[in-house]
């Protein structure tokens, strides 16, 4: 079977078009190994046989560990390395690969997650300590959360988020909660259950389509339960009582 990459291309906020792409990848290849086959062509046409511009798209590590390569693909927001074609093709094996929507385009498959980073930076998130994390719970959960790989596939079906405003979805809770419980009494401490409160409790009405769609499984759920209890109705939580 041979399988038929749809690709809606344009730049910046211009209008786009559909481009399709015959594929000699295996059903079990992911659909960035067909992006990079692609890529790799020395002439790139079309099924039209018109001659094609190199596609952009973001990729690093091709192995689900980056991020970088989030795209809808055949209407799922989805890591194109983690996505086999035989899994993203119906069955003509037609595969649509599109970019993300809730962020401004910059070229093809490319967007702009600039502004996530940014409100990440804004809500002081870094470590300043290290927390003693003993505790079997404590521990698994950072692990867990430190497994956020900034993907914004959870920002893509968030029902709050939209770029440019001041909701962090997600991506924001995962960080916050590692710093928030780490960080002890004291002004940063404060500075990021205030912004956490902002940012995101005041906006979030758990739909939890997050934690549904993250290729990370970060268990957004019980960070929220943590954070929420610490930043907004400052109790402590089970680790810290057995101090
Ligand atoms: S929480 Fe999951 S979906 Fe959201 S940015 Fe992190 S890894 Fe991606
Ligand atoms: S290229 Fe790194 S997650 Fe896909």
């Amino acid at each position: 079977m041979s399988y038929h990459l749809n690709i809606r291309r344009g730049e910046g906020g211009g209008a786009s078009r559909w481009q399709r792409f015959e594929s000699p990848c295996a059903a079990e290849d992911s659909v960035a190994h067909a992006l990079e086959e692609l890529g790799q062509r020395e002439f790139l046409q079309d099924e039209t046989g018109e001659v094609a511009e190199r596609i952009a798209w973001d990729c690093a590590c091709l192995e689900k560990k980056c991020g970088a390569c989030a795209m809808v693909i055949s209407g799922r927001p989805a890591l194109a390395c983690a996505v086999s074609l035989g899994a993203a093709a119906n069955p003509a094996g037609e595969i649509t690969l599109e970019p993300l929507r809730k962020f401004p385009r910059i070229r093809d498959l490319q967007v702009d997650r600039g502004a996530c980073f940014a409100a990440l930076q804004e809500m002081e998130l870094w470590l300043e300590e290290e927390a003693d994390l003993t505790n079997r719970e404590r521990r698994e959960l950072h692990y867990r959360a430190a497994g956020c790989l900034m993907c914004g596939l959870c920002l893509e079906v968030c029902p709050h988020f939209s770029a440019g405003r001041s909701f962090v979805g997600a991506m924001g809770v995962a960080a916050a909660f590692r710093v928030y419980d780490q960080s002890t009494e004291g002004s940063h401490r404060a500075s990021v259950g205030q912004a956490y409160r902002r940012r995101f409790f005041s906006g979030c009405t758990k739909s939890l389509a997050c934690q549904d769609i993250c290729p990370a499984k970060v268990p957004v759920e019980k960070l929220l339960v943590k954070i929420n209890a610490a930043a907004v109705w400052h109790r402590k939580q089970q680790w810290e009582k057995e101090k």
